[in-house]
């Protein structure tokens, strides 16, 4: 009888062989030799798995952010694996995580709409994770959009997105976002110039009217906001500025931000003028602004010194060049990337049509600056400072030089090479190339482990190409992305692993320590995890209630393994229907899903999430609504109708019966399987109390939420007993099987931690 039971339980529960049996396993006979010659592997091969492979439950060493290009989200993935783990939604809905279904997520891309408009869409480009003293801390993540132009504001506590911000004054952006050194400003700088404010002016006025700015946000670390009252801007010429880098150590408070087009030409190929890009790139340099933001936030402070657009601070050009806050420096032709070395004192510019990079000293600049020594003014009146005044070396590395990152070794920087796809490993210091590796295709970014950070971690590299071509099976005309990891331990590169990306087109990445990342494992019971606050609305099991107001009802509502409380829920047709519901849950990943049909709700309630879902019940029916996360044995069963009566309905006075009906026999027999159960049930638990479990806080948080489980049951037991006791076999019957589901419950969690223990050698104590 035993064993049957067991056998039952374990069926039941999926976890058959789980920890008290073994099933026997074939041995592959084919050796390593024999996988390489019927695959095809080389000993480089060979080595490049090993360097990668991620054996089952081991971790990767660093966790990279990379955009996720036009989808608005972010890709979390692991190095060396290239695993992916998550995909962070930020400027557009994503179902799996509730993300612009529940009310509390919608408040965030409400507040995301740009001048009263929904964007469907956001063009992700460079992530930054906050700084503390210009080392990555993990504790929040910035990522922008270059068309609408927003940048959003992801926790990694949670790794959800908490807030998104609307640029008040430009129409799109590039430069954006990067951090200054202890995360007090995020920076974001305008890409094609418009009228700040987004005005109207014509073309025709484009030298007069048209302007390009950077803008300073202020970010408030308590709190986890950026605060838009305390942030403010710098007008720029309309010189099309492109990447940002803040300063660092010796060039704290400065800040970098590189343009193309600072021919300001205005194309129109339609009446007869030549494009754009041609009109674009005639010059040979364009400029790179230096910035003074420290002293640029002292004086955004004195309101006689700044213009007011849409309720946001701008420092004007005239106050710029009598405060001395912006500086220009001439650059090679259409530069893209702009990185500030680890030690702060070199500045490192890809021009993208120059086959050299161009290395400038900040001793140098700063040098020009205090001795008032210019080799002119632009058209603006802005200081311009000669290139040879500022350079420390010119480095011919190849065609399309884009983008730096920091190894951490001195002098150490990796550029990526579009046009001949390659990554080149130059020092900067002495200005010579010392390695070049061949990527597949054209990149754009490359992400070295803390590359732009004072304190790089070197080891990976990973190149961003924007083409795949021929790396990948085929999937028709619109390939995945490729990143490529490479090695970067030793003196040559070497290329370790392709992973194709299929979600947008990522830009950029930042890479930081796992070992930094401290996420949340559950929420403090009750969390809206859109703003990290307790939700007013929360309830505990026993407390859940329907509440009716007029046409508005409100559903208080948990979740647990596995049914939701209340189950029926009945309203009039036209009735406002709000659903904030609470997973009750303490267990680690026991998230279930809230889909109602019809009404296009689905939620994603993490352990102890309270999240709610509006509706407007304007079509009467039945409607079904269920969990959607495969959360227990009995997760079809967590089930409910939303009755939605028509207008006027009247029940009949003595309805029927629904469904089977039982008797004592039935009873008994369900009562004599959990009596049973509970057999198997006590052996688990004199095993696992047996051992030091204590010592595995994994194990002992599984022990905890079992213990929850059985005393769920003996409620159950005692609603069944009490029915019992009053003949009512029906109830009793119901209640004895509710009574063994959270037996099962328990018992399943209980042969998980046995099974860890195992895993983990606790044995039994002598
Ligand atoms: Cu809860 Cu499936």
């Amino acid at each position: 009888m035993f064993s049957t039971i067991r056998k039952s339980l374990l069926a039941t529960t999926g976890i058959a062989a789980m920890g008290l049996a073994f099933s026997a396993t074939s041995l592959s006979a084919e050796t390593l030799d024999e996988v390489m010659a019927r695959r095809g592997l080389t000993q480089k091969d060979l080595l490049a798995a090993a360097k990668t492979y991620t054996p089952t439950g081991k971790r990767d060493e660093f966790i990279v952010f990379s955009s996720g290009g036009q989808s608005g989200q972010i890709i979390v993935y692991g190095v060396p694996s290239m695993r992916i783990l998550k995909y962070v939604s930020v400027f557009t809905p994503e179902p799996w995580q509730g993300y612009g279904f529940d009310a509390e997520s919608k408040k965030i891309l409400e507040d995301a709409k740009v001048d009263g408009r929904e964007i469907q869409w956001g063009d992700t480009h460079h992530p930054a994770i906050t700084e503390t003293n210009g080392d990555l801390d993990g504790e929040y993540l910035f990522i922008n959009d270059k068309s609408a132009p927003r940048v959003g504001v992801v926790s990694l506590h949670d790794f959800e997105t908490q807030q998104i911000v609307v640029n008040p004054i430009l129409q799109s952006e590039h430069g954006g976002t990067f951090v200054t050194p202890n995360s007090e400003y995020v920076i974001e700088a305008a890409q094609y110039p418009g009228v700040l404010g987004r005005g109207f002016a014509p073309l025709s006025e484009f030298n007069e009217k048209f302007r390009g700015a950077v803008t300073y946000w202020k970010f408030n670390r308590e709190k986890g906001r950026i605060e838009p009252e305390n942030s403010f801007s710098i007008e720029l010429p309309p010189y099309t500025q492109d990447l940002s880098d803040a300063g660092k150590l010796v060039s704290d408070g400065w800040s970098f931000t590189n343009s193309f087009c600072a021919e300001r030409y205005v194309g129109g190929i339609e009446k007869g003028r030549p494009p754009f890009e041609a009109g674009c790139s005639q010059n040979d340099t364009d400029y790179l602004h230096i910035i003074n933001w420290k002293k640029a936030a002292e004086v955004a402070n004195d309101p006689a010194k700044v213009k007011i657009i849409n309720d946001h601070r701008v420092i004007p050009l005239d106050v710029s060049i009598s405060e001395g806050l912006v500086y220009l420096v001439a650059e090679p032709k259409s530069p893209h990337g702009v990185d500030v070395s680890p030690d702060g004192n070199y500045i490192v510019v890809g021009g993208k049509l120059d086959t050299q990079a161009s290395v400038y000293s900040f001793e140098k600049i700063k040098a020009a600056i205090d001795g008032g020594k210019f080799a002119g003014k632009d058209s603006y009146g802005l200081p311009i400072i000669a290139m040879e005044d500022a350079l420390h070396k010119q480095v011919p590395l190849g065609l399309g030089p884009l983008h730096n990152q920091f190894d951490s070794k001195q002098c150490v920087v990796y550029t990526s090479l579009y046009v001949d796809s390659q990554v080149a490993k130059w020092d900067y210091c002495e200005g010579k190339v010392l390695d070049k590796i061949s990527v597949h295709y054209n990149i754009g970014h490359l992400v070295a482990m803390e590359g732009e950070s004072e304190h790089p971690a070197g080891k990976y590299l990973i190149a961003l190409n924007k083409l795949a071509i021929d790396r990948f099976n085929p999937v028709g005309p619109l390939h995945p992305q490729n990143h490529q990891l490479i090695d970067i331990s030793g003196d040559k590169m070497e290329l370790l692993y392709d992973m194709p990306l299929p979600l947008g087109e990522p830009h950029y990445a930042t890479a930081i320590s796992a070992e930094k990342l401290k996420p949340l494992v559950r929420y403090a019971y009750g969390t809206n995890s859109r703003t990290g606050e307790k939700h007013p609305d929360a309830v505990r099991p026993g407390s859940e209630k329907i509440v009716k107001d007029g046409n508005k009802v409100k559903v208080y509502m948990t979740a647990i393994r596995s049914h939701f409380t209340p189950e029926i829920v009945e309203v009039e047709e036209g009735d406002e229907v709000e659903f904030v519901i609470t997973n009750s849950e303490r267990a680690e990943d026991e998230t279930h899903g809230f889909a109602v049909s019809t009404y296009n709700v689905n939620l994603s309630l993490e352990p102890g999430k309270t999240a709610t879902a509006k509706i407007k019940a304007d079509k009467p029916g039945v409607f079904s609504y269920y969990c959607t996360e495969f959360c227990s044995a009995l997760h079809l069963e967590m089930e409910g109708y939303l009755v939605v009566k028509p207008k006027g309905f009247q029940e009949a006075a003595a309805p029927g019966a629904e469904g089977q009906a039982y008797t004592k026999a039935d009873y008994d027999k369900q009562y004599k399987t959990c009596v049973d159960t509970q057999a198997v049930i006590d052996s688990v638990v004199a095993y696992i109390v047996s051992t030091d479990f204590q010592s595995l806080p994994e194990a002992a948080a599984l022990v905890e939420d079992a213990t929850d489980q059985l005393k769920f049951a003996d409620e159950a037991k005692a609603k069944a007993e009490g029915f019992a006791a009053k003949e009512d076999w029906q109830n009793a019957t119901l209640w004895a099987g509710q009574w063994w589901q959270y037996q099962v419950k328990a018992a399943d969690i209980g042969l998980r931690a046995k099974n860890l223990l195992d895993e983990k050698g606790v044995k039994p104590k002598q």
